[in-house]
């Protein structure tokens, strides 16, 4: 059954780190795999899981670069696999189900911010097509190997509050009367939280649960397209440079996700917004860094459409 968007008080927060969330859980005999687990938050995941017990695979737009920023961490593996790129996704998965291996957790934690105007294939909009079709396409390749995961599996969308922003732009997905980067972003982040939301609904009866994050704000290279200039006036720096109050490690921001993707909690649980290592309660205000999660996220009708969407553009409908 679906998760409300209630907290459910878990005794994790704000501060804590991905180790912390998994004190305790052996992921030993386990596969995972993090998209953009090369990077950031992606490799704060990656490192935890692979020290919890997981062997992680790490799919990379930038194989060479994952192999170095991953080089001597034990139980990890990087493949090539460019989110933009239909073919590569497919050849992806068909290396990964050619090994055999189930997919007990998957972690479509890649992604682009605020990038200057990009087309993508036949005129698809940059991130709505890498951060949500790609990851949607993957996982319709990936689908044997997660449902065939014998403890189930998990699923997990890292989505932001920029959501806060956009729904889906049903009359212009692809900004063809006008980009705003921002807009950009914050659709495609919708589209991971109805994506998790609508997965979750037809993945359960297979014992696959999904659901999506929030994993707070933290400087990673995501910001590589914003001007120094502005993240001082978005109020991401202080004046000397450093984080603002309010920003999370890449540890603390990795946490949300890994936290929904191997705590018991979570059993019986799906389709939800979290945030904070919690489920995520309706928001309240249009302050995102106190966040919470917008009507237009998690609203059933919309993920069903968008999923409809989704399917008929990518040529994949495995569920
Ligand atoms: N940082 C934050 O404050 C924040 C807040 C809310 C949500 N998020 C979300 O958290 C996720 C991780 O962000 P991050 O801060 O860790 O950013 P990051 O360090 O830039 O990591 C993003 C990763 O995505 C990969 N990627 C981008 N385009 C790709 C493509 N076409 N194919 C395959 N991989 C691709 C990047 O690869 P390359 O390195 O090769 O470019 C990189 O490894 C994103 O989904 C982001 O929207 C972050």
């Amino acid at each position: 059954m679906l998760t409300q968007q209630l907290r459910i008080g878990t005794g994790f927060g704000a501060h804590s780190t991905a180790d912390d969330v998994l004190a305790g859980i052996d992921l030993t005999g386990t596969t995972a795999l993090v998209t953009g687990g090369y990077s950031g938050l992606g490799l704060a995941a990656t490192r935890a899981l692979a020290r919890a017990g997981a062997h992680v695979v790490v799919p990379a737009r930038r194989p060479a670069t994952a192999e170095r920023a991953l080089h001597g961490i034990p139980g990890t593996e990087v493949h090539a696999l460019d989110l933009a790129d239909p073919e590569s996704i497919g050849a992806f998965g068909e290396r990964f189900l050619g090994t055999g291996r189930s997919l007990d957790i998957l972690i479509n934690g890649a992604g682009v911010m605020a990038c200057p105007e990009t087309r993508i294939g036949p005129g698809w909009e940059a991130h709505f097509a890498v951060n949500h079709l790609g990851h949607f396409a993957l996982v319709q390749r990936l689908r044997p190997a997660l449902a065939a995961a014998s403890g189930g599996s998990r699923v997990v969308s890292v989505a932001s509050s920029g959501h806060f922003l956009s729904g889906i732009r049903w009359d212009d997905i692809h900004f063809r009367t006008g980009y705003d980067r921002w807009l950009a972003y914050a659709q495609s982040k919708t589209a991971n939280a109805l994506f998790a939301r609508h997965l979750d609904g037809l993945g359960s009866g297979l014992g696959l649960r999904a659901f999506s994050v929030h994993p707070g704000s933290i400087l990673t290279p995501l910001q590589r397209h914003i001007p120094r200039e502005e993240w001082l006036a978005q109020g991401w720096v202080t004046p000397d440079g450093k984080p603002a109050a309010g920003f999370k490690s890449p540890e603390q921001g990795a946490a949300t996700a890994v936290w929904a993707a191997t705590s018991p909690l979570l059993e019986g649980h799906g389709g939800a917004y979290c945030q904070d290592c919690d489920i995520a309660e309706p928001a309240t205000t249009e302050d995102m860094l106190v966040g919470g999660v917008k009507p237009w996220a998690t609203d059933p009708e919309e993920a069903s459409r968008l999923w409809e969407l989704s399917a008929g553009l990518t040529g994949l409908d495995a569920f």
